[in-house]
């Protein structure tokens, strides 16, 4: 965060199944799983691009949430379903050590391609709908605190939650 890279809106991506794409989808996939993350956008990793990975397996992190397959999404729109908003707390590879309770869409499409060119689409909701939320924002120049709506629920991961060692993500 302060990277003003992250505050950029990415460009799209216009050529699909490029060596240079699947270069930094590697990339992408090694950061995300170095850092044991849900999500990463190409921005994070200085690529100001319109592209997103993000999956989570059974998580003791997330132990309410149900898992979310590992997907690669280059080109994503989002498009809410219903007004219903929830708050939920999230956190940020690119905003270490904090945790911050964010309003999102708890219904959503999703659209956009793999990296080869195919379509995608799906209806989620809850975690999965916040997770694509989340990493969708970072195309847009959005980091999560920026949509804390209750400073006071925005803070130190480890004053917030002493003992839990929750990660970042
Ligand atoms: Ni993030």
């Amino acid at each position: 965060m302060g990277d003003p890279l992250l505050l950029q809106v990415a460009q799209p991506v216009s050529e699909f199944g490029t060596a240079e794409l699947a270069s930094l989808l590697v990339d992408m996939r090694d950061t995300m799983a170095a850092l044991d993350g849900a999500g990463l956008a190409a921005p994070q990793i200085g690529i100001s691009l319109q592209v997103v990975i993000f999956g989570v397996g059974a998580n003791p992190r997330y132990p309410d949430a149900e898992s979310v397959p590992y997907t690669e999404l280059v080109n994503p729109v989002l498009e809410p379903i219903g007004d219903e908003i929830e708050e939920g707390w999230e956190g940020c590879l690119s905003v270490p050590g904090m945790r911050g309770v964010v309003p999102r869409w708890r219904r959503l499409r999703y659209r956009g391609f793999t990296p080869e060119g195919a379509p995608i689409e799906r209806e989620v909701a809850d975690f999965h709908a916040r997770v694509v939320q989340h990493e969708c924002d970072h195309l847009l120049g959005i980091l999560y605190p920026m949509r804390v709506r209750d400073l006071r629920q925005f803070g130190f991961t480890d004053a917030l939650f002493p003992g839990e060692s929750i990660q970042d993500d």
